[in-house]
């Protein structure tokens, strides 16, 4: 029996558990406020936006968005994020990614202060991760983490393969696993035979955007899937990185695409948002 991990039921769990929290905080006069800063006109990246500011609005959080031309002068943004760092009515700031490319992304990210830093790029709170130490951390990776949590999936002492080796997914979701004492195998385009790699895993987790490259031929029997590919096909249709209707028949736990990790990126920024909120909370009292 294979079980279809849908991040939506979680989602929809924590985002309730959420509003909660924030109508809490707001008996306290205490409003979370979310910053998201968009450079450009990226179809995609201005369709994650609106959700993202949408998921806010729903739960109570306050969201300001700032959209800048595709040209703009870095300084200007770098301005801008000085402008949220100091704005007390702002927990979390988040610029959406990519940039264009007049403009230092790794620059850009450091200038966020760590203690607003919602999406957990900071090479502050990417060093805390890796030493196992409080801080934020990136929404996809902790969503994965909660929903292995939820379908009662364990980590300690299982192999888990990671294909991908991004900032914003592999690497994290690595050193997360790892901190759940998971013995950890990372794949990348240049990993020879990938195949023998993802045979060995008792976790996949695929983060490569790119349709099918697992298919039921590179898992074992019994293993667990994890799928963040997020691919919009011609037809309109939205796939993942695993040949789902296969590798379902091998499989004990996949997520699906659409309903999989998606939905739990989005409330894990509003986790984080919240959470920044009560700690300022806490250190102001
Ligand atoms: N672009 C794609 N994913 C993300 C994300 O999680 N955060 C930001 N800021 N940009 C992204």
């Amino acid at each position: 029996m294979t079980t279809v991990m849908y991040g939506t039921e979680l989602a929809n769990k924590m985002r309730s558990d959420l509003k909660d929290e924030v109508e809490a905080l707001s008996r306290k006069n205490i409003q979370p406020g979310l910053a998201v800063i968009i450079v450009g006109d990226d179809y995609a990246s201005k369709t994650y936006v609106r959700i993202k500011r949408n998921a806010a609005e729903k739960i109570g959080i306050y969201s300001k968005v700032v959209e800048f031309p595709e040209d703009l002068k870095e300084e200007t943004l770098l301005d801008k994020i000085n402008e949220f760092n100091e704005d007390e009515n702002i927990h979390g700031i988040l610029v959406q990614l990519p940039l264009p490319p007049q403009i230092d992304e790794r620059k850009v990210l450091e200038t966020i202060k760590p203690e607003k830093d919602v999406d957990g790029f900071h090479p502050i709170n990417v060093g805390r991760l890796s030493n196992n130490q409080p801080g934020f951390i990136p929404c996809t990776p902790l969503g994965i983490e909660k929903m292995l949590g939820y379908y009662g999936v364990e980590v300690a002492g299982k192999h888990a393969v990671i294909v991908g080796r991004s900032n914003i997914v592999g690497k994290p979701i690595g050193q997360i696993l790892l901190n759940n004492d998971a013995t950890v195998t990372y794949c990348h385009s240049k990993t020879k035979n990938l195949k023998e790699m993802t045979k060995q895993a008792d976790l996949l987790i695929v983060a490569v955007g790119q349709a099918n490259t697992i298919t039921d031929d590179m898992i074992k029997e019994g293993a667990v899937i994890v799928d963040v590919g997020n691919t919009y096909l011609e037809s309109g249709k939205v796939v993942g990185d695993v040949a789902f209707d296969e590798v379902k028949e091998k499989a004990s736990f996949i997520t699906p695409v659409p309903k999989g990790v998606g939905p739990m990126t989005i409330t894990m920024l509003l986790y984080n948002t919240v959470l920044s909120a009560k700690v300022r909370n806490s250190a102001d009292k």
